[in-house]
C-alpha cells in the first residue's frame, strides 16, 4: 500500500504533486494552506475532504508531508507544526526548494521525523496542470536515508528521475539552473533587443534567431562546450569585436558592460577550445579592457 501524503502550502507545487501523487494511489491525510480556498481547491481537485488553513490539523496522520509554501517560510511553517505536536512518529518530511536544503527542516528531525529536499527541476507557472510535469524531469533530493529512500519511490511514482545530491552542494545546484533557465532568457532578451536595433521587429525576432539557437543547441549536445563554440572570438576576429563595441557603446551603451563581461568569459572557452593564439588573446582581452569585478 502507497504512503499518505499532506500538503502544507497548496499553490503551484503542491498542487501539481497532490494531484499526481493521488493519482498514483498515494493516500489523503490532508491539505493545508494559508487561505482556505487554496486548500478547498485542490481538496476538489483530487476528492479529498480533509481541508483546513491551519496546518498543524490535517498532518499528525500523514506518513509524509511535504512543506510546499514559498521558500522565506518553510523553517517557520516546520517549527510551528512541530510546537503542535504536527508530525506522526516516523514521519517523512520534505519541502521543495532548490536553493535550501533539508537541514532548514532540524526541527522535525529533532522530534523524531526523516528529513530531506525534494527538488524538480521544472517552472510551474500555475495551478492548473492537466499533463503531468513531473513526467521525465530530473528530481534532485538529499536528506537523511530515510527520507531519500521514500523520495526515491516518490519520484518513480510521479514518472519523474530521480537524482540524489549533496546537502551541500545545493545552492550552486540552484544557481546552475537559474542560469540554464532564467539568464538564457536574459541572453534571449540582450539579442532581441540588438537585433531590434537593427531594423527587425521585436515580433519577428525568434523565427529569425530559432534556427541559430536550436543549431547551436544541437551542437552543444553532439560536441559539447568548448567544441561548439563558433564566432569572432573563436577565431581570433579582433576586428569584427572591434566594431561590435564600438556600435553598442555608440547605440545601445547600456548593454556594453553585459557584452563585455560575455566576451570576456568566451574567450576562457575559445582557449579550451585551443585554436587561439596567444597574440590574439591579448588583442581581445586589450580590446575589452579589464573586468569591472
Ligand atoms: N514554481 C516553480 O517553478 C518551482 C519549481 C521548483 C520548486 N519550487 C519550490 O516549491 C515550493 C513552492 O513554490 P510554489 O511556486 O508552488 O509557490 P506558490 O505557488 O506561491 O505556493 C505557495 C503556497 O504556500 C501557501 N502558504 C504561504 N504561507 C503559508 C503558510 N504559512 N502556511 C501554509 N501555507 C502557506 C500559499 O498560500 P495561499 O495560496 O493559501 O495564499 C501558496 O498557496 C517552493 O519551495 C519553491 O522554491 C517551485
Amino acid at each position: 500500500m502507497k504512503p499518505s501524503f499532506a500538503i502544507v502550502g497548496c499553490g503551484k507545487v503542491g498542487t501539481a504533486i497532490g494531484k499526481f501523487l493521488s493519482r498514483a494511489g498515494y493516500g489523503v491525510a490532508g491539505l493545508a494552506s494559508k487561505s482556505l480556498s487554496s486548500a478547498k481547491r485542490l481538496s476538489e481537485i483530487i476528492d479529498a475532504d480533509q481541508y483546513s488553513r491551519v496546518n498543524w490539523e490535517i498532518t499528525p496522520k500523514a506518513d509524509i508531508v511535504f512543506i510546499t509554501t514559498p521558500d522565506s517560510v518553510i523553517k517557520d511553517v516546520c517549527d510551528t507544526l512541530v510546537q503542535h505536536d504536527g508530525f506522526c512518529e516516523k514521519a517523512i518530511v520534505l519541502h521543495c526548494s532548490g536553493v535550501l536544503s533539508s537541514t532548514i527542516l532540524s526541527s522535525a528531525k529533532n522530534c523524531g521525523a526523516f528529513i530531506g529536499s525534494l527538488h524538480p527541476l521544472q517552472s510551474f507557472v500555475s495551478v492548473d496542470v492537466s499533463k503531468n510535469p513531473f513526467e521525465g524531469v530530473i528530481v534532485s533530493v538529499e536528506g537523511e536515508s530515510v527520507a531519500v529512500n521514500a523520495a526515491r519511490e516518490i519520484t518513480k511514482d510521479l514518472n519523474a528521475i530521480f537524482m540524489e545530491i549533496k546537502t551541500d552542494a545545493k545552492t550552486l545546484y540552484h544557481a546552475s539552473a537559474v542560469v540554464a533557465s532564467n539568464y538564457l532568457v536574459t541572453l534571449l532578451d540582450l539579442s532581441f533587443r540588438l537585433i531590434e536595433a537593427a531594423g527587425v521587429p521585436r515580433a519577428e525576432a525568434l523565427k529569425i534567431l530559432k534556427p541559430l539557437i536550436k543549431g547551436t543547441l544541437a551542437n552543444i549536445e553532439k560536441v559539447g562546450i568548448p567544441q561548439a563554440l563558433t564566432g569572432p572570438i573563436e577565431r581570433g576576429d579582433v576586428e569584427t569585436l572591434q566594431r561590435h563595441i564600438t556600435e553598442i557603446r555608440d547605440k545601445m551603451p547600456d548593454l556594453l558592460p553585459i557584452y563585455k563581461t560575455l566576451s570576456r568569459h568566451t574567450i576562457n572557452i575559445a582557449q579550451a577550445k585551443g585554436n587561439l593564439s596567444e597574440s590574439a588573446i591579448q588583442k581581445l582581452k586589450q580590446i575589452l579592457g579589464p573586468s569591472m569585478d
